[in-house]
């Protein structure tokens, strides 16, 4: 019998809904050219929009609703509120804020549905050059696993004397033995599984001397359970200098919850952009679905005007087949990917002049085998 796969699909704010809707389609077409799997899709409007209307971004009873899905495909969530700090201070205006649409959608997900690795792979890909001179494509191969569940993203803290001249916010760390050790095991079995078998630990424990010690304490005694992974340790600030001047030292690299968030926008920009890379924030548990979406947010700065790049979710959703256990159908979307960038069809980001669905519509030419036209 087929496999029949059941995705969510979350498209939310911005460009969310322009590169999911791309994504879905490439899906289709690839469990359509292959025929050895089916996937359905179900679309949740779980939105600022929606927020805005009911006060809520996730309605009650959505999470099991939720859970009943094989995997989510997630766009952006982030409402245009203003960005600039001269546009703040000149008009307090405001849309949704961040921290609000940040914890009422994607949190509010990862969090309950113990999603604690999130996993960003990067890499130079074909027809894409990195803003660092000299690097090569096989310079810049990585994997960064994010602590996802604790850390710096806790959510505990508070804020007191609202108001007043000695206004008062905390904003928690928490680390926990059980949430680091069973993130390290992670970082180390991905680690095992790459050719180098090289794991760099990203730490700030000179400074933090309590969370990331036990961080560091924990990574070394999990590290014995890998002799055959080599180890090595990089203090958050210096990781950014040996990322940009020696890129190919580095394979897969664990952080928290906030280092990693940072590492990876510039692991992002260093591969040529951030609308390329992709992020699956995975239950390695298999207890509850694990949720892909591309790292990038609601960007709207471009929202609207049809050039947002689909790659990103092109790569999001080859993650997805993988995990889903589809690995052939994953290396499909991959070359197409890779096909489509190597011949310069590529959005304003990348330096080209493609739309959005110029790109879509070449990877699913790629996909379906339609031979290559000439004159693009
Ligand atoms: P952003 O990623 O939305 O945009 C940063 C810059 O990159 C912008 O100039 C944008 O045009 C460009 N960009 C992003 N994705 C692109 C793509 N696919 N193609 C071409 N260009 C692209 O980050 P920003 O501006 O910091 O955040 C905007 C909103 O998104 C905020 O509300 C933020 O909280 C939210 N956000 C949400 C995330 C999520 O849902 N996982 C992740 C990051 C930000
Ligand atoms: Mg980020």
């Amino acid at each position: 019998m087929i496999e029949t796969y059941s995705i969510a699909a979350i498209p939310a704010d911005g460009i969310g809904p322009e590169v999911i809707a791309a994504g879905v389609e490439v899906l289709s077409a690839i469990a359509e050219t292959l025929g050895t799997f089916k996937i359905e899709f179900t679309h949740f409007d779980w939105s600022s929009d929606t927020y805005k209307k009911t006060g809520k971004y996730i309605p009650d009873g959505g999470l099991v609703q939720l859970k009943k899905h094989d995997a989510i495909f997630f766009g952006a969530v982030g409402a245009p509120e203003r960005h600039s700090i001269v546009d703040m201070r000149a008009d307090a205006r405001v849309d949704v804020p961040d921290h609000i649409s940040l914890w009422g959608l994607r949190l509010a997900i990862c969090q309950p549905l113990q999603q604690y690795a999130n996993v960003r792979p990067t890499r130079i890909l074909p027809g894409i050059t990195s803003p660092l001179r000299n690097c090569k494509p096989q310079d810049l191969d990585w994997v960064i696993v994010r602590e996802n569940s604790e850390g710096e993203y806790a959510g505990q803290g508070g804020r007191s004397h609202r108001g007043c001249a000695w206004e008062t916010a905390t904003e928690l760390a928490v680390f926990t033995r059980h949430g680091i050790t069973r993130l390290m095991r992670f970082a180390f079995e991905t680690a095992r599984q790459r050719p180098r078998k090289l794991l760099t630990v990203v730490t700030k424990s000179n400074a933090q001397r309590n969370g990331m010690v036990l961080w560091d304490e924990v990574a070394a005694e999990v590290g014995k359970e890998f002799p055959d992974v080599a180890v090595d340790k990089m203090l958050v600030d210096a990781m950014t200098v040996r990322m940009v001047q020696k890129p190919d030292s580095l394979d897969t690299i664990v952080a928290t919850n906030l280092h990693a968030d940072i590492l990876s926008d510039l692991a992002a920009a260093l591969a040529g952009s951030i609308g390329i890379a992709p992020t699956a924030n995975l239950d390695p548990t298999r207890q509850h679905p694990s949720m892909f979406e591309p790292i990038h947010g609601s960007a709207f700065d471009i929202t609207g005007q049809g050039i947002a790049n689909p790659v990103a979710t092109f790569w999001t959703a080859a993650e997805m087949l993988a995990w889903l256990g589809e690995a052939e159908a994953s290396t499909l979307l991959m070359n197409s990917v890779e096909n489509i960038c190597g011949r310069g069809i590529v959005t304003p980001d990348l330096g080209g002049t493609a739309t959005t669905k110029d790109v879509t519509a070449a990877m699913l030419d790629d996909i379906k085998g339609v031979p290559e036209k000439t004159g693009q």
